[in-house]
């Protein structure tokens, strides 16, 4: 059984009201399921609250009713007033402004606009990213946190050396109304320390690379903790490892991971493993490299309906990318052009003239959202194009369409020439 401090005891028995009790109730039973012998404080949560929402939803009449049933386990109302912690929110259902671009009902732009009028009213940080570190959401090395978002849980941990482990929407809310977090999993030294090591034995110098890299390194390591070691000298940046992330949270279960020299919890491959012994070891090289890539590609009609690329939401850095491959040129007018990004950046996008070119070049700078969140994709879509492993994994089993994976050079040559030509080369 956990052990309860006295403020957590005093939550546990409604001295600090209904909400904060409901809350503590669930953690208690989290932490016991979890092993944990005790609770840490967290001021830092990344919540799922804007999600898709359950036939059930139907037939709930507000925000309150909805967080209670859905995120407090509670037949009965649970109003709350405020949470305790500085939270930030994950991607919503739909984009809250061009919900009409992406086919959603009313009913569920409705819904998304209560639950942001919820957010304001209880403290919540709307944000509706995949990717809060990009946008204001950067926890410090050794940070307790409780984020939600595959992609986003390994940045946490591997690149900023923050700690969390992967939490549900069910877990994440009770965190934030009592700032209170199991002590278990990434939250201890020992589970941090490499399991794998995967040695690289070919330059991994794009994006597109990194995805390849991290989707072999998850498919091998499913919830292991793989150590890279590159070749002499590669440094990625901050987009790669994001790929490598979202890749490796798909095909396997990456949560922590190091980079030998690169991430703050491994300056060399010895601190990388600490104490413990290195369980397999694995080489990346162009035989790993061209199997993953087929693997990723499931789509044989160079005919393509949708580019979808932003998954997870582009950076600043990235828009900047694509709005030059852009400029001056129509998107094919028998393909939709998709671009996700975090609407603080957008605001940065438009500001700098990148949203305008991608406007006038046919295509659409989207935010809060994402088409595999809600299976909202454009009408007749059969053969999608991406740049994310992540959307490669997961939309044929999601909406049954094709994918072809490769760079945004190649995503946007398809755009314009309505068919996909890109090869590893
Ligand atoms: Fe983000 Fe949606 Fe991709 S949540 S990581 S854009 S699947």
């Amino acid at each position: 059984m956990v052990k309860l401090a006295r403020d957590e005891r005093e939550m546990l028995d409604g001295i600090q009201g209904p909400a904060k009790q409901r809350a503590m109730e669930i953690l208690v039973q989290y932490a016991d399921a979890l092993g944990a012998e005790r609770f840490i404080d967290t001021n830092n949560v990344h919540l799922l609250i804007g999600f898709h929402p359950y036939p059930e939803v139907v037939t709930v009449r507000d925000a309150d009713e909805l967080v209670s049933k859905f995120l407090l386990d509670s037949e009965d109302k649970i109003v709350v007033d405020n949470v305790k912690t500085f939270n930030t929110t994950h991607i919503f259902a739909t984009d809250l402004e061009r919900w009409q671009l992406m086919g959603a009902p009313e009913s569920l732009h409705k819904l998304m606009e209560a639950i942001r009028k919820y957010c304001i009213r209880t403290g919540i940080s709307l944000m509706a990213t995949c990717t809060p570190y990009q946008v204001g959401n950067i926890p410090t090395k050794g940070e307790h946190c409780a984020w939600t978002e595959s992609s986003a849980v390994p940045f946490c941990n591997a690149v900023l050396g923050a700690r969390t482990n992967t939490e549900a929407a069910h877990s994440a809310f009770p965190i934030a109304l009592t700032g209170k977090v199991p002590l278990s999993g990434f939250h201890l030294d020992e589970n941090r320390l490499g399991d794998h090591l995967v040695r690289v034995e070919i330059d991994v110098n794009s994006v597109m690379e990194w995805y390849l890299l991290g989707y072999y390194a998850g498919e091998m390591s499913q919830l292991a903790v793989p150590v890279i070691d590159l070749r002499h000298g590669m440094v990625p940046n901050i987009s790669m490892l994001k790929g490598f992330n979202a890749a490796g949270a798909s095909s396997g279960g990456i949560m922590m991971y190091h980079v030998v020299a690169v991430t703050p919890e491994a300056p060399t491959l010895e601190a990388a493993f600490g104490h413990k012994r290195i369980k397999e070891t694995l080489t990346y090289g162009q035989a790993e490299r061209r199997q993953t890539y087929e693997a990723l590609n499931s789509a044989k009609d160079p005919t393509v309906d949708l580019i979808n690329i932003g998954c997870p939401h582009y950076s600043l850095e990235e828009l900047r990318e694509v709005t030059r491959l852009l400029e001056g040129k129509r998107v094919h007018e028998s393909v939709t052009l998709w671009i996700w990004t975090a609407h603080q950046l957008k605001a940065l996008a438009d500001r700098n003239g990148y949203t305008d070119i991608i406007l006038r070049a046919g295509g659409q700078l989207m935010t809060d959202s994402c088409p595999l969140n809600t299976n909202l994709f454009p009408r007749g879509t059969k053969v999608v194009a991406t740049d994310s492993a992540k959307h490669a994994h997961y939309a044929p089993a999601i909406a049954g369409v094709a994918v072809w994976f490769g760079s945004m050079k190649e995503c946007i040559e398809a755009a314009i020439t309505g068919k996909w030509r890109g090869e590893l080369k």
